[in-house]
């Protein structure tokens, strides 16, 4: 097991990665909170892993209620938090109550800001089961749900008091779900640290295999780069920024194809298009794009629009990045990177070129 601390005062907290799902209880007894835990999750992981995970709070001491969810991003919005919080009003759940999020980041983001909101804050632990939620979502403390007018429109910065994530709990993942947690690693190692990068490209297969030596590495090196990143600007004041790379494209991506594209996967194109761009603005050689777009194609993520079906028009594409909450003063804000290792964040110049390199 290794743990990387997220340090914020006295909201710091620790990830511990590699620890089995079985250690919960004894880990949440280190917390000194209350005896009484709602574990919200859905039904595939609940099927999976709500044994060992009910198992291991009652040994620790812990009464415990399961919050059954329906499996899907359709399902974080403010009702299923309303419905959240009805199951922890009929149960007289208090401030000292813990709720623990056991699954993706759909049930992290939707834990999270229940916990943020149920008497205006309770202690919340993140136990995320996908790849992604281990390297991204349920760390760093945004929480939120969806509204009918755009993704996570609502939400919260809200800490959790614990990450736990079993590395095991991938076995079960389906591929497509791994790749698209894929894409968020890769994103790690363009913004900040070129070894992960070459790492990704030596050792593809081992990790998609699942070799715990390499896949362990692997997130416990993007763990770090999230907390180091979140120390410093936990409120994305400027720094935390660059976490959104490949984000500003790929959130259009993810709206116009309704969903159907995983974040994840929408995320690499996002990548692709903002490394091409940064080329053309002289920010980067050409080696840049290049050697990002082999590796999410080496990854099996796709690369491209020619993936969405119909393709939407320029046009479409420019008005849904436009009303992309990032789209702040009337900029569009743009990550781009200038090496393998680095990026800038820039509102000056992007919007324009990006409609240009869409019209090829
Ligand atoms: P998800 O939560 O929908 O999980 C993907 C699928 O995998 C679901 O069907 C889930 O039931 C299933 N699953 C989960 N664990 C499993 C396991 N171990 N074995 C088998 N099946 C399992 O999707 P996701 O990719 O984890 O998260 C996407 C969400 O995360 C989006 O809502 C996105 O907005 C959010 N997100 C949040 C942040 C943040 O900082 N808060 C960052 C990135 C993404
Ligand atoms: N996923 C972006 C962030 O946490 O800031």
């Amino acid at each position: 097991m290794h743990a990387v601390k997220v340090e914020l005062g006295e909201r710091s907290y620790e990830i511990l990665i590699g620890a089995g799902l079985e250690k919960l209880g004894e880990e949440m007894g280190k917390l000194r909170v209350g005896a009484k835990v709602a574990v919200v999750s859905n039904p595939t992981v609940l099927r999976l892993y709500g044994k060992t995970v009910f198992a291991s709070l009652k040994a620790a001491g812990f009464t415990c209620m399961p919050v059954e969810v329906p499996d899907g991003e359709q399902y974080k919005t403010l009702d299923w938090a309303n419905a959240i919080f009805t199951a922890l009003l009929i149960n007289t759940f208090d401030r000292r109550s813990p709720l623990v999020a056991l699954g993706g980041g759909v049930i992290g983001d939707l834990t999270g800001f229940a916990a943020a909101s149920y008497m205006r804050g309770v202690p919340f632990v993140q136990v995320p089961t996908t790849l992604l939620a281990m390297v991204d979502s349920s760390v760093g403390g945004k929480t939120g749900v969806n509204h009918p007018m755009g993704k996570n429109m609502i939400g919260a910065f809200y800490q959790p008091r614990l990450v736990l994530m079993d590395l095991d709990a991938l076995k079960t993942l389906p591929k497509e779900e791994l790749l698209s947690g894929m894409a968020e690693v890769i994103k790690y190692g363009v913004i900040w640290d070129r070894e992960l990068f070459d790492f990704l490209e030596k050792n593809r297969e081992k990790i998609l295999n699942l070799e715990e030596g390499p896949l362990g590495h692997i997130i416990r090196r993007s763990c770090e780069i999230k907390a180091d990143v979140v120390n410093k600007d936990e409120r994305e004041g400027g720094l935390r920024a660059i976490l959104n790379f490949g984000h500003t494209v790929g959130h259009a991506v993810e709206t116009l194809s309704d969903y159907r594209i995983r974040h994840g996967e929408a995320v690499a194109i996002g990548m692709v298009y903002a490394a091409k761009l940064a080329h053309r603005a002289g920010l980067c050689d050409a080696r840049v794009p290049e050697r990002i777009e082999n590796l999410i194609s080496a990854y099996g993520l796709p690369a491209s629009l020619s993936v969405m079906k119909p393709r939407p028009t320029v046009a479409q594409f420019m008005d849904t990045i436009q009303v992309d909450k990032k789209a702040e003063a009337g900029k569009v804000r743009f990550v781009l990177p200038t090496k393998i290792g680095g990026v800038v964040i820039t509102r000056e110049w992007g919007e324009r070129q990006l409609q240009e390199l869409l019209a090829e």
